[in-house]
């Protein structure tokens, strides 16, 4: 489905390292002419780390999409009862926020707009990446698989020798696995090695 004039949700977690292909990716989406929206967790808006400033992230954010940042709990609550967008991606999603997510724990911005959307029965979408995914977090990942309404992003070992329960997903599928998603398939294959 053509994601031209969509309301898409970027729902952004701390994993910094991938920031920079996630801003490359969100440039790509809104020159689909998807309307765009975007949603940081508590820990995205506040670690300054050697990836960047919080600060810059935002103002990047919102001058790619033209639209402030949601940054809160409550910001983020109107997207049940507006139930304003069409599709919600976790881009990135942290080892952490996967965890909560498949626990029903809603104690970040992100959380609250990944409920909210999802008692719409509209998709949400999960961009992994995290250094757990083949460890404490497997379980995890595997009761988002099968979940109603997720759908996840193509994922791979990035580094098997090194970081041996690694998982990163190709960010640069954000566009056709949106579109599958919004159709109600999951784009395969959803294991790619890099
Ligand atoms: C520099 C830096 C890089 C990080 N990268 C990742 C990562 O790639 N994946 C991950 O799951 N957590 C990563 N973390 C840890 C998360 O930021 C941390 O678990 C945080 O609580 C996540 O909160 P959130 O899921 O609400 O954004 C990183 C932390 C720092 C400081």
């Amino acid at each position: 489905m053509d994601l031209k004039g969509k309301k898409v949700g970027i729902a952004v977690t701390g994993s910094f390292c991938t920031f920079d292909k996630i801003f490359k990716e969100l440039k790509n989406l809104v020159n689909t002419g998807a309307d765009v929206y975007t949603i940081f967790s508590g820990s995205s808006q506040r670690i300054t780390s050697r990836f960047g400033e919080p600060e810059e992230f935002l103002r990047e954010a919102e001058e790619i999409t033209g639209k402030k940042p949601i940054l809160t709990i409550e910001g983020a609550e109107p997207i049940g009862p507006k139930a304003y967008l069409d599709v919600l991606v976790i881009f990135p999603c942290t080892g952490n926020t996967a965890a909560k997510l498949a626990n029903g724990i809603t104690d970040t911005p992100v959380l609250m707009a990944a409920k909210a959307h999802l008692r719409n029965n509209k998709p949400l979408v999960i961009s992994i990446s995290t250094n757990d995914a083949l460890g404490m977090n497997m379980k995890n990942i595997g009761l988002l698989l099968n979940s109603k309404n997720i759908y996840f992003i193509p994922f791979g070992q990035d580094n098997p020798e090194k970081k041996n329960n690694s998982l990163i997903a190709h960010t640069d599928k954000l566009i056709p696995t949106l579109e599958l998603a919004l159709e109600g398939k999951q784009i395969q294959p959803i294991i790619e090695t890099f």
